[in-house]
């Protein structure tokens, strides 16, 4: 499958998802576009961030051109997919909590959801739960320290497992001899400090990451493109506003990517 994918994020964290596209979708073009200079979005004022987000993606499409847009962040995802789907015609595929494989799969009826404090605010989360976790009990946890640390860790620098524990701790919850049993990942940086939250979690859960599912999404909609897209190319680049942390020049040389 071929064409131009415009992947976008706060900061790295979309690379999360970008690996999964990039597996599944080995010759399309991929940009991935970190805003680092409004990193982190999680404490922002969501009329702030709309504007910021929708104006922001509006100039990269524009010069960009792609085929679809996957925005590969819960806290932008919840907030402006539906004025972006309003304002253009070529396709965009959100990151969103994923809070229905958590509520059909968890057996305790106890499942967490762990994102930015911009995205467990949002009447789309809420709304998600209200559809596909009815019949559940959902602590929902935002933790504005996490993405900054999954960063900082990506960067190289050590991320101390008592940081990391506080800010996952509250996720954990013990109710009528029952316990959390599924811990949703609803921020795309926090795969990247997967092995510390199971290296410090209270008693072992399943962690929710939807980037698979996310990729797969896309592939659907790359498929259903009429026009189909162009030439295959197999390019990948990135652009951001500063250097790349060099901790993650190997992992972005394992995904093909190269930086502008
Ligand atoms: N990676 C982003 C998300 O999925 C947000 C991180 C941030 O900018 O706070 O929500």
């Amino acid at each position: 499958m071929t064409g131009r994918i415009l992947v976008f994020d706060s900061g790295v964290g979309g690379l999360s998802v970008a690996r999964e596209i990039r597996a599944l979708l080995p010759a399309a073009e991929m940009i991935y576009v970190a805003d680092d200079a409004a990193f982190p979005y999680g404490n922002w004022e969501d009329a702030a961030l709309a504007d910021h987000v929708v104006a922001l993606i509006g100039a990269l499409t524009g010069r960009e051109k792609p085929d679809a847009v996957v925005v590969a962040c819960n806290t932008a995802s919840t907030l402006v997919l539906p004025p972006l789907r309003a304002r253009h015609t070529l396709p965009f595929v959100g990151t969103v909590p994923a809070i229905k494989p958590a509520a059909e799969r968890t057996r305790s009826k106890l499942i967490s959801v762990l994102a930015t404090p911009g995205t467990v605010r949002r009447d789309y989360t809420r709304a998600l739960i209200a559809e596909f976790a009815s019949d559940c009990h959902v602590e929902v946890v935002g933790s504005a320290a996490l993405a900054p640390l999954a960063e900082a860790h990506m960067r190289g620098e050590s991320v101390s497992d008592a940081a990391v524990f506080q800010e996952i701790a509250p996720a954990f919850v013990e109710q009528d001899g029952r316990r959390t049993d599924m811990v949703v990942l609803g921020c795309t940086h926090f795969p990247f400090l997967r092995p510390q939250f199971e290296r410090v979690a209270p008693w072992p859960v399943e962690w929710i990451d939807p980037a698979p599912a996310i990729a797969r999404r896309l592939v659907t909609v790359m498929e259903g493109l009429n026009p189909p897209p162009g030439e295959p190319t197999g390019v990948a680049r990135l652009t951001s506003g500063r250097p790349w942390p060099p901790a993650l020049v190997p992992f972005l040389r394992s995904l093909g990517l190269a930086s502008d």
